[in-house]
């Protein structure tokens, strides 16, 4: 493995300057930056690519341009904002952030990083990221993309998942600069996202090809074929009752995947939704993976012709078809909806 310190490489200076020629400048989060901007993003960038986050976050940001406009928004406006991006925790922190910023910290987004790991949903990385983007300070950071860059770059040698983060951590303490840390931290997450990729690193357009353990020599990942893992399927039935222009939802309150989101029912007989006013009953059927559980819905649709008062202590609300793009539910359920 190489020791960065003695042999006093300076890799920051190598990013910076790629950064300010070949690095993505445009994304919307790197302009008008403004610490909720960036907060904002780096929560959708957490578990999402670049590109299926930007939609989602240029519609958030006019639905939310400012941390103020972001102090009234209900639970139920952010998970809707979320449709589709999965993840539905990063939407739940986003709202208990708020609530505790406008409660605890008097409207104001916290401006030192302790203070800024104390809000649900920030990590020591995500912390570095807001610090270093946000506030111009360095502060070092570890997202999937630097750990790649960084484990390749000097050759670390580590594999237990716990020394090889400590390790890591401080490879990044490291060669983290004092000076330049916008351009330094946005271009190593982006080298990592655009030129050294887990399958195919493109040495040849790296800025740190003359300098990095692994040049033109990165082991090929092992081959999935031979690690498949095989994910659970869970089937999952759900029962929607419909009429021309509304759809009867439940809210799931349990702890589990879409855990916030509004569903069909899963529970028809006690949530009394069976009628004898239905008029026609199909079923359709929808495979979605998760990303540790394939799902498989089976859904019941009951067409009635009036929505009618339902029986039940369960949260659930009959929606009109034009507003569920107000209310948060999963991307299968939603294109199920749409077709109705
Ligand atoms: N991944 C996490 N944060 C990011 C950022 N600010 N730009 C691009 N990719 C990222």
């Amino acid at each position: 493995m190489i020791n960065l310190q003695k042999n006093n490489i300076d890799i920051a200076n190598y990013i910076v300057d790629w950064y300010l020629h070949a690095g993505r400048q445009d994304l919307p989060w790197r302009n008008n930056i403004s610490p909720y901007r960036v907060w904002i993003s780096e929560i959708m960038l957490q578990q999402t690519q670049v590109k299926t986050v930007i939609p989602y976050y240029k519609r958030f940001l006019h639905k939310f341009p400012t941390l103020d406009s972001l102090m009234v928004a209900t639970e139920d406006e952010i998970i809707a904002l979320w449709s589709g991006l999965g993840f539905y925790r990063r939407a739940k922190n986003i709202f208990k952030a708020k609530e505790k910023i406008r409660l605890e910290l008097n409207g104001k987004f916290p401006k030192d990083f302790e203070e800024l790991k104390l809000l649900p949903g920030i990590g020591e990385s995500t912390a570095g990221a807001i610090m270093s983007i946000a506030y111009k300070k360095s502060y070092p950071i570890l997202d999937a993309n630097v750990k790649r860059v960084l484990s390749r770059f000097a050759k670390v040698k580590e594999t237990s998942l716990s020394k090889r983060d400590k390790k890591l951590w401080e490879i990044s303490s490291n060669v983290t600069p004092k000076s330049d840390i916008f351009e330094y931290t946005q271009g190593i997450m982006d080298l990592g996202a655009t030129i050294c990729t887990t399958k195919d690193p493109d040495c040849l357009q790296c800025p740190l090809n003359e300098i990095c353990a692994s040049s033109y020599n990165v082991k090929a990942p092992k081959k999935i074929s031979k690690v498949i893992k095989i994910k659970p399927i869970r089937e999952l039935d759900f029962t929607l009752a419909y009429t021309n222009k509304h759809i009867l939802l439940f809210k799931r309150n349990q702890e589990t995947f879409w855990e916030g989101l509004w569903l069909p029912s899963d529970d028809p007989k006690s949530h009394n939704i069976y009628n004898s006013k239905s008029i026609k009953q199909h079923n359709v059927n929808v495979h979605h993976k998760l990303t540790h559980l394939d799902l498989n819905l089976n859904i019941s649709l009951l067409s009635y012709n009036n929505i009618f008062k339902v029986k039940t202590n369960a949260e659930h609300c009959w929606i009109k078809k034009t507003q569920i793009d107000s209310f948060g539910m999963p991307a299968p359920i939603k294109k199920i909806i749409s077709t109705l």
